[in-house]
């Protein structure tokens, strides 16, 4: 519905803002990359570093970006033109949309591995295959074409089909749905493998910090998690906080938010390490986890059948609820700068964005030859958005809000024009003036290769 003041569409309630936020946070980031990140990382040790970063870092910036989004009312590009008008910050706006583009092409094409994944567990594809043969299950799918060419367009056209129907029609609507299912899923898998038989092992690799594991390598990879997970440094928070009313509480949806995000990794591991662990198998098996490791898993346990279904199931909704918010950064900017229809927004930018994106799934077959600066075209844009443009983007706008928007128009946003208490504003201003872009700028360097630790 939209806004009488504005013209624009909004969230309806409280517990859609929540639903839309969270689900956007909470994707494969969380299911796929988090467990396997971690497992690669020490475990307990990886966590604890994970978490103070989400809380020293991940909201402020979270927070940043609801400041200029919902300050202002419009698309990433559109908000910083207009809290700043002639100076170039839109051009954070604008790397925004780009990182956008790039999200959005490598990442629905893993989300189209979970179709193809749903598909084999509905047939039974697992049965009766070993290990070996799972692998190379694995590497014959993504080794093909069209097949997951076409489980790609089929999950890009779900996010359009959600996008086109607009904020409150759309991604509201369906993200209040998606997001119950997807806890329910979530504890269920949980709940079985804690009562697996030997998964106290699995519990105590998560749960009991090896601090030998920490080296300066792991605390960066935590970082960049952080942002990957928390979904901050493109503006997809600043565009869905365009949506929220001038009476909703800022601080509290950003605190809420990261922690049901970080609850999500958490539960993703206690649902995946337990069963690993009983199961003897390696911990580190990198982005094989999800697709490799598990359909083992599932072979070996009581109703593996059932659950390796709820599984992937819970992988497509996890990944569709983040996908449709990073098409709407796109499709905010399309509709609101290039005065695009909501409908020919979504569908140029669900078009255009294929094309990249049909570059990303050819990365493990016609085009696994071909390498830009030494990666495959799908390798280039996840290095590229996660560790290049995510921290940069983080960086300005945490400087943005902290050094140029001002801190009393920043005080006014995050207390609803003084009618909040908001006792966090100065520990918040001090973060993001000095904490937040100093340990941004040092992962920044990290991923690009300036500084090298470890
Ligand atoms: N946060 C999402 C996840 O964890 C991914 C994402 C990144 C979404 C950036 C939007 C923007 O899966």
């Amino acid at each position: 519905m939209a806004d009488i003041q504005t013209g624009r569409d909004s969230f309806s309630s409280k517990f859609g803002i929540i639903a839309a936020t969270a689900g956007s946070a909470i994707g494969l980031g969380n299911i796929w990359r988090f467990p396997y990140v971690a497992g690669e990382n020490g475990g307990g040790a990886f966590l604890l570093v994970y978490l103070i970063f989400v809380l020293a870092i991940g909201i402020p910036v979270m927070l940043s970006e609801f400041t200029i989004g919902r300050g202002a009312q419009l698309n990433a590009f559109g908000s910083f033109r207009k809290l700043k008008p002639g100076q170039p910050w839109y051009l954070i706006g604008l790397m925004g949309v780009a990182a956008a583009f790039m999200i959005l092409a490598f990442y629905t094409t893993v989300a189209g591995w979970t179709l193809e994944y749903i598909y084999q567990s509905l047939i039974n594809g697992f049965s009766g295959k070993n290990p070996e043969q799972l692998h190379s299950m694995f590497e014959s799918f993504t080794g093909g074409s069209w097949r997951p060419l076409i489980w790609y367009a089929l999950f890009m056209g779900f996010t359009g089909f959600i996008i086109v129907a607009g904020v409150k029609n759309g991604i509201e609507k369906y993200t209040k749905i998606l997001m119950p299912v997807l806890f329910i899923l979530l504890l269920v898998l949980v709940i079985r493998a804690v009562t697996l038989p030997g998964a106290g092992k699995g519990i105590r690799f998560l749960f009991q910090p090896d601090f030998s594991k920490i080296r300066a390598s792991t605390i960066l990879e935590a970082l960049g998690q952080a942002f990957f997970s928390l979904s901050i440094g493109m503006g997809t928070l600043i565009t869905y906080s365009s949506y929220i009313k001038k009476h909703e509480k800022l601080g509290q949806t950003a605190v809420f938010v990261a922690l049901t995000d970080t609850s999500v990794a958490v539960l993703a591991g206690l649902a995946i390490f337990p069963a690993v662990f009983a199961f003897h198998i390696e911990p580190a098996s990198g982005e094989g986890l999800a697709y490799i490791t598990l359909p083992n898993l599932f072979q070996q346990i009581p109703g593996g059948y059932l659950f390796s279904l709820m599984f992937f199931f819970l992988l497509g909704v996890a990944a569709l609820t983040s996908t449709i918010s990073v098409l709407e950064v796109i499709v905010a900017f399309f509709s609101e700068e290039l005065k695009m229809t909501r409908k020919a927004a979504t569908w140029t930018a669900t078009l255009s964005v294929s094309i990249l994106g049909a570059m990303c799934v050819f990365s493990t077959s016609l085009m696994a030859n071909v390498h830009i600066f030494g990666k495959t075209v799908f390798d280039l844009l996840n290095f590229t958005s996660a560790n290049i443009l995510l921290p940069l983007g983080g960086f300005f706008i945490v400087l943005f809000v902290a050094w140029f928007y001002g801190t009393e128009k920043t005080k006014r946003e995050l207390s609803n024009n003084g009618t909040l208490k908001a006792r966090y504003i100065p520990l918040f201003i001090f973060i993001i003036k000095f904490l937040a872009p100093i340990a941004i700028a040092f992962v920044f360097l990290q991923g690009v290769g300036l500084i090298k630790l470890s």
